[in-house]
């Protein structure tokens, strides 16, 4: 069996593409310009690339995009503050931190002080409690675009088991908890679990989110299961130079899979085109008005 490829970048293009339209509308109808503020802290090379095109993709729709880059060695309570404005200003409908955050700083307590109708990351404690109940909630951007691409492959999920490898707040625990509301059967695997091989082969729906190069094999699949690579990993090539690799191992996978998610061009395109179809959500609510279909869950 060869896999289908699910095309990330392209669905991360039609998914900005309804940003960009309801962006007009809120432009035309009410004459709103959406806001998103991104913050950085510092200089990690990896979390200026992102921040870099965030801020690029969130002008392409037309939003308007506020980028406030601090130094590394910005106190707690300056920051707390920064976040205090942004809460407070009437332009900005998303914040965004980008972690990691120097180990000065503490995340819970930076993230948990933005407003959680703005949080469009989802991590805040609020939002976090709202999507393990089942209620409307802002949800992590990673485990949205990665739940829209299954439902886009697969229509219902309903039944399904579903193996998520990693336990992160940022994409473990929250897909887990996506897949559940979709009424799959859901196991979340982790570094202790024993017989993993076994666990992933039981899986209609393997997730990997472990942030191991190519730690998935081929043989630990069902064949015909569903692939979702979450992994971004640079390794060295035995020629020199690097090359990017996901947590699963691609050949051996797509070998045995029905359809999988590539390195890149899978789930990282749209990690952003779902920040910003939070930003609209978060948008919408903030304003009264109905939230556009098809962008949260
Ligand atoms: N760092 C790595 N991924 C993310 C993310 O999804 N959001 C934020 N804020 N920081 C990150």
């Amino acid at each position: 069996m060869s896999a289908t490829v699910i095309d990330g970048k392209a669905f991360a293009a039609t998914v900005r593409q309804k940003v960009g339209g309801h962006v007009a509308r809120l432009k035309e109808e009410h004459g709103i310009t959406p806001g998103l503020a991104v913050v950085l802290v510092g200089e990690d090379p990896a979390s200026q690339v992102y921040v870099r095109s965030k801020g690029k993709m969130t002008l392409e729709v037309g939003m308007a995009s506020y980028e406030h880059k601090l130094e590394i060695d910005t106190s707690e309570a300056d920051l707390l503050a920064l976040i205090a404005q942004l809460n407070a200003d009437p332009k900005i409908h998303g914040i965004l931190v980008q972690l990691p955050l120097p180990p000065h700083l503490d995340s819970d307590l930076v993230i948990n002080a933005i407003d959680p109708a703005k949080d469009v990351d989802g991590f805040h404690i609020s939002n976090v409690g709202l999507l393990g109940t089942g209620q409307k909630s802002m949800v992590p951007c990673t485990p949205l675009g990665c739940l829209m691409m299954l439902r886009d492959h697969h229509g219902s999920l309903s039944g399904m088991n579903a193996v998520v490898i990693g336990r992160s707040n940022i994409v473990g625990k929250p897909m887990a908890n996506l897949l559940l509301g979709d009424s799959c059967t859901v196991t979340i695997a982790h570094s202790r679990t024993k017989d993993l091989p076994g666990v992933v082969r039981q899986a209609d729906i393997v997730i990997a989110a472990v942030g191991r190069p190519e730690m998935v094999i081929g043989d630990w699949i069902k064949p015909g299961a569903t692939v979702i690579d979450v992994g971004i990993n640079r390794i060295d090539k035995p020629e020199g130079g690097t090359r990017l690799v996901g947590d699963a191992e691609y050949a051996s996978c797509a070998a045995v899979a029905g359809a999988i998610t590539p390195v890149p061009g899978g789930v990282g395109p749209m990690t952003i085109a779902c920040l910003l179809a939070n930003t609209i959500t978060a948008c919408c609510r903030a304003n009264g008005l109905a939230e556009p279909e098809g962008l949260t869950v």
